[in-house]
């Protein structure tokens, strides 16, 4: 008897394949990132992003009833802040009437169900290009982490449901959960950025919200003083379960594709949801080559995104979700 198993018996016919497949993406995954900007009738493409925008508020709202029509019911959002009205402790982030304020609020009164995920950083807000408050060189640590608690409770006050702080200070999380309690917003959820790693993949992003650090003196050019060198892997393990333990309800693994070994291991540890960021980069490549006709757009978008399930993600934020979306409906 020779083979004793026939594992291709599994493989034969559509529909067995379907049968035993053991990962599936659906429109529940996914958390749909938005960059909003000031002005009116604003839909501007981002040059490293084919086919993703930057929307003005007016636009945000018929865009969030399309997302939730199409079954995807949670956004993350982040904002892109001209430059008079930036400075070193991203005072603007704190305005109530800032363009973060107003697009969650604009958001709530287009589609109250939709789930709001807010950025919590300051890079967006930096006129050095930094996630926290620079002093001599340095990324001020404590003093960021306050910024970022009022900044979470700020977002709070206009609707968010979480907050998602991006920045990789120490203590943010205790600090953020800690301000919420303390204005009563017990049930506004914290998605931390737990495992974010010092990337070149984020060069789209920050393209996006012109958010890179700045080139001068006595200003880092780079953020591997606070988010994590890819080499590692204990540490990210490390930084999860702080997170959780300060009160974070989702942690993050970030980048995807280049990091399943830690959101698998992550997944294993930890008995909250993991989530994971497919950055801009990732999407970047596969437009690009797909664009020079070297990759099967849809076919590399499937297979990475499944492969970020497989390895443990129960969230993922992709800027493909309209695509995957509009491909399997
Ligand atoms: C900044 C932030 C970044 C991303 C999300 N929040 C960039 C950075 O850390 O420089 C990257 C997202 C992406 O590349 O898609 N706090």
């Amino acid at each position: 008897m020779y083979p004793l198993r026939r594992n291709r018996r599994l493989r034969s016919g559509k529909a067995i394949r379907s049968l035993v497949r053991e990962t599936i993406i659906a429109p529940d995954d996914f958390l749909v990132p938005l960059f909003v900007v000031e002005g009116k009738g604003v839909k501007e493409e981002i040059a490293s992003m084919p086919n993703y925008y930057r929307m003005s508020l007016d636009l945000l709202g018929k865009e969030v009833k399309e997302l939730w029509k199409m079954g995807l019911k949670s956004v993350l959002l982040f904002v892109k802040v001209p430059d008079n009205l930036k400075d070193n402790k991203g005072t603007e982030a704190l305005n109530p009437e800032g363009l973060m304020q107003r697009a969650i609020k604009t958001i709530k009164n287009a589609c109250p169900e939709m789930l709001v995920m807010t950025d919590v950083a300051l890079d967006p807000f930096s006129e050095y290009g930094h996630d926290g408050i620079v002093e001599n060189g340095i990324i001020l640590n404590d003093e960021t982490a306050e910024v970022l608690a009022e900044m979470s409770v700020s977002h709070a006050e206009v609707g968010a449901d979480f907050v998602a702080p991006s920045d990789m200070m120490d203590g943010r999380i205790l600090s953020i959960r800690e301000a919420l309690e303390d204005a009563d917003f017990f049930d506004t959820g914290i998605m931390s950025y737990s495992a974010k790693y010092a990337s070149a993949f984020y060069g789209p992003f920050r393209d996006a919200l012109d958010s890179a650090p700045v080139d001068a003196q006595n200003i880092p050019k780079d953020k591997k003083t606070y988010q994590m060198d890819p080499a590692n892997r204990f540490e990210a393990l490390k930084e999860t379960e702080m997170d959780i333990d300060e009160g974070a309800d989702i942690v993050m693994v970030k980048p995807g594709i280049a990091y399943l070994d830690i959101v698998r291991e992550i997944k294993n540890e930890v008995d909250v949801p993991v989530a994971v960021y497919q950055v801009s980069g990732e999407y970047a490549m596969i437009k690009a080559a797909a664009e020079k006709g070297w990759l099967d757009h849809d076919a590399v978008m499937m297979e990475q995104l499944i492969a970020i399930k497989r390895a443990g993600a129960n969230i993922i934020a992709s800027y493909f979700a309209k695509d995957v979306v509009r491909l399997i409906s």
